[in-house]
């Protein structure tokens, strides 16, 4: 989509200080990042090539998360970082010095993340995004809202129907709350429920400033694209501005103007937010602040993700054990020897070897992850092994999961989805600015 010839070229209708450096785009001319296509691309032999972040990174505008960041938030949090900040997996961002800045002088600001629902189940590629953002919600004691994008999935696809799309959404709302959230601070809504109110009153300030050459540019939409698609923009970036939620942070604008938020999310979502940041101070709202996560790779190994729509290219979070060990033993791409004796020779590539991937995203004991790679990169450690070692790391991590998913009923998902006041302390010793 983005970068297809005949197409305005993607990324030209950043502000200035957005505006991304010119990029080589020799070595990966097919690589597509969208909200609605992800891609690495393939190389001239047709080989499906790994998406290069770093160039994405760059082509967006943001920031890697540097080791300075990274220090800074754990001194500012007394946390350290999570395991996807120490590994990688959660690797850029656009502004979270901001927030770090609130969190230190205990100014309010808010979490925002999001799930568009397109099938009963969520998989572990949706899982983990949750996962982090719990422990965020965990680490700064702040409000979360999550939304639940039924309208962009029935105007996005042929096949998915109001009822459909709605139905996908109270299933994959139980997924979210088996992740763990803390209910008192945790508001979870439905576009097609709530939509209305000051919530719609911000979709339209910035309906009304976004043109459809920027969205064409930003999102590489083209006539044929509905008028649903287009307005959905203004609708995900909505949720970004604290004044859209009074019930949680109060009916005076002015004050809640002033909150910020920080979003996680996978940089395929960047788009959405790009465009907003471009838009917020001219609406006196706050720049929303992000924090970008790569893709769990599906089965089938680096350069696609996990798709709810492939049963073979993912875990999903209602496999049972045994599917789950099927699925890895009969799919997951392997990055070890040709034969044994080539493996014991030469040793596996940890780097394209989708168990080992999956132990990156799900195994928190460092040293034991360590103690894989080098074992298995100098082939001492087996295919077969490594295999094992992943499959019963996943299993304890999905029956664990439906256990708690076992117990959200139907007054559960209700409550969580109630507008309502939430209750948060955020950070117990915050400094004065002044006497930083
Ligand atoms: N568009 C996202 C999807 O299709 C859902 C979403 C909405 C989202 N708001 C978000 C994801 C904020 C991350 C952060 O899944």
């Amino acid at each position: 989509m983005a970068d297809e010839p005949g197409q305005p070229p993607a990324l030209t209708n950043l502000s200035l200080a957005e505006q991304a450096p010119e990029v080589e785009t020799k070595q990966a001319t097919g690589q597509i990042v969208t909200p609605f296509d992800v891609s690495g691309g393939v190389d001239e032999s047709g080989k499906l090539l790994p998406v290069d972040y770093n160039k994405l990174v760059q082509q967006f505008g943001a920031s890697p998360l540097t080791p300075d960041i990274l220090e800074r938030f754990e001194r500012v949090t007394g946390h350290r970082p999570h395991r996807y900040m120490r590994r990688g997996i959660v690797f850029s961002h656009r502004d979270l010095s901001k927030i770090l800045d609130c969190h230190e002088q205990g100014k309010p600001f808010y979490l925002y993340t999001g799930r568009g629902p397109s099938s009963d189940s969520m998989h572990l590629g949706h899982t983990g995004p949750f996962e982090f953002t719990k422990w965020l919600q965990d680490v700064f004691d702040v409000p979360l809202v999550i939304m639940m994008t039924d309208d962009e999935k029935f105007m996005h696809s042929q096949k998915i129907e109001i009822e459909d799309a709605k139905r996908y959404t109270k299933a994959n709302v139980r997924d979210i709350i088996a992740v763990g959230f803390d209910m008192k601070k945790t508001f979870i809504f439905s576009d097609f429920e709530f939509v209305g109110g000051a919530f719609y009153e911000n979709i339209c300030r910035l309906a009304k400033r976004i043109t459809i050459n920027q969205i064409r540019g930003t999102f590489g939409f083209n006539d044929s694209n509905n008028i649903g698609e287009f307005h959905f923009c203004a609708t995900q970036s909505a949720t970004a501005f604290a004044t859209s939620f009074p019930h949680i942070f109060g009916n005076d604008h002015k004050k809640a103007a002033k909150i910020p938020c920080l979003i996680p999310c996978a940089i395929d979502q960047d788009p959405y937010f790009r465009q907003c940041r471009d838009y917020a101070e001219k609406m006196k709202y706050k720049k929303p602040s992000l924090i970008h996560s790569i893709f769990l790779p599906a089965l089938q190994g680096p350069g696609s993700k996990m798709s709810a729509s492939i049963d073979s290219s993912a875990i999903f979070m209602n496999d049972t054990p045994k599917k789950i060990k099927d699925k890895i033993n009969k799919f997951a791409f392997s990055g070890g020897g040709a034969s044994a004796e080539l493996h014991r020779e030469n040793g596996g590539n940890t780097k394209v070897d989708v168990p080992f991937q999956y132990l990156t995203f799900f195994l928190e004991d460092d040293e034991e992850l360590e103690r894989i790679r080098v074992s298995y990169e100098k082939g001492e450690m087996m295919t077969g092994e490594l295999k094992k070692r992943c499959i019963e790391e996943l299993q304890a991590y999905v029956v664990g999961f439906q256990e708690r998913r076992g117990k959200v009923t139907d007054e559960i998902v209700a409550e969580y989805m109630r507008a309502r006041p939430l209750e948060w302390n955020g950070n117990p010793n915050p400094v004065q600015p002044e006497k930083k």
